[in-house]
């Protein structure tokens, strides 16, 4: 799938970037040729001459290399190429990317191209949890930049731990691949990330006990699987259900909202959030820590709590709202009233209305009758299976992503 296709990869100044050689030697291995710009940090922490070794090209470093102008320059650079990869996507390079900053080769070539950049992250989990690359990153997301990784994991400095490792040069190439695949076969959401949420959430009320609804997690399922299949990348942040990962997803296993939350945050920046899970209102206040017992007490009493609104946090997010933000309104009565309510408080685009009163046997049933609302009107679909809403709606938001 990656013969002939021209890889320009720009390897910035990290420790990371001895990576970066074995990611050119596979793709070389698959057929791609790489070209490759180093910006003058990385020439610290890997040699051109091992670079230009394995890549089999000469490697581009200076801006102002009248000889390698000549040859090709930096314009011709960044556009003949298919995909550009920023490994490792250092913080100052994204700082520089995301305001267009061009002082080296390097990011001249990113301000140059007209072709999709994908960059793989590697920094400090402070630096890479800093309002300011939180930023960045959410405007690299707006202009179209995809990212593979940062995964999470012990750092090269000693004793630091969290979100920040540079994705392996595997999943580099499985992104790669992705991107390649996805584009290929035109798939309306090829080369988008999605966030789903599915399922119900768990609180518990002791070691052995929680509180929980009748969400089956189908409808997410169906979602993330449909989205995956329309080319997206997609991570589902799942609640407890008897369903097994769908293909080609990312799933990440919680079980209370609060886990949700913070899964869902780890998954953006995206292109679209769609919150499907029935995730529990309250919570108990204090979770016991032994099993409460019956005694002559009688019914013990719990205190309860708001959970966080996952959806409303990511619809009024400060710096990382993804372009389209969808919610589903399970009503009883009051469907349309609740609903539009819903856009507005959540800070939505879009809000999947459902009936899920018992005689419908929406919740838990493989049928679903959708009523799609949106400020500019509301749209009636009629009695589908989840999968084909699940379709629909893919087919939806590729057109609402444009
Ligand atoms: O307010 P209500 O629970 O009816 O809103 C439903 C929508 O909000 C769904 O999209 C659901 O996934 C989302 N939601 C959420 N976090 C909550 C409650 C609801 O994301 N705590």
């Amino acid at each position: 799938m990656l013969a002939d296709k021209r890889i320009l990869l720009i390897i910035g100044g990290g420790i990371a970037a001895y990576k970066c050689l074995d990611l050119i030697r596979r793709l070389r291995e698959r057929g791609a040729s790489v070209r490759v710009v180093m910006t003058p940090a990385a020439k610290e922490f890997v040699t051109p001459l091992s670079v230009g070794a394995l890549s089999e090209n000469p490697v581009h470093i200076d801006l102002f290399d009248l000889t390698q102008e000549n040859e090709i320059g930096h314009i011709r650079l960044s556009r003949e190429a298919d995909l550009l990869v920023v490994a490792p996507a250092t913080a100052d390079l994204l700082a520089k990317m995301a305001n267009g900053l061009c002082n080296d080769l390097a990011t001249n070539v990113l301000l140059a191209t007209d072709k999709p950049v994908l960059a793989a992250p590697a920094m400090n989990p402070r630096m890479w949890g800093h309002p300011a690359t939180r930023r960045n990153v959410a405007q690299l997301s707006r202009d179209g930049v995809r990212f593979v990784g940062p995964n999470s994991g012990a750092m090269a400095e000693r004793g630091e731990i969290g979100a920040g490792r540079m994705a392996e040069p595997m999943e580099i190439l499985a992104a790669i691949e992705a991107h390649f695949e996805a584009v290929g076969e035109g798939r309306p959401l090829a080369g988008r990330r999605i966030v789903v949420t599915a399922g119900p959430t768990h609180e518990p009320i002791d070691p052995v006990r929680y509180i929980a609804n009748r969400s089956s997690g189908k409808q997410g399922y169906a979602l993330a699987r449909a989205f995956a299949e329309a080319g997206a990348t997609v991570t589902l942040v799942s609640g407890p259900v008897g369903l097994p990962d769908p293909e080609g997803v990312k799933v990440v296993r919680v079980e209370t909202a609060r886990e949700m939350l913070a899964a869902v945050e780890g998954a953006l920046p995206a292109d679209a959030a769609v919150m499907a899970a029935a995730v529990a209102d309250w919570r108990v206040a204090s979770e016991a820590a032994e099993k409460i017992k019956k005694g002559a007490g009688g019914a013990p009493h719990l205190d309860f709590v708001e959970n966080p609104d996952i959806l409303a946090t990511v619809g009024r997010h400060p710096t990382l709202r993804p372009r389209l933000v969808v919610g589903f309104a399970a009503e009883t009565e009051n469907l349309l009233t609740n609903a539009r309510a819903k856009l507005e408080k959540k800070g939505a685009d879009l809000i999947v209305a459902n009936d899920v009163s018992p005689e419908t046997g929406i919740m838990g049933g493989d049928r679903n009758t959708v009523r799609i609302v949106e400020t500019a009107g509301v749209t009636d679909w009629p009695d589908l299976p989840k999968d084909e809403v699940a379709e629909r709606l893919a087919a939806l938001i590729a057109e609402r992503l444009g």
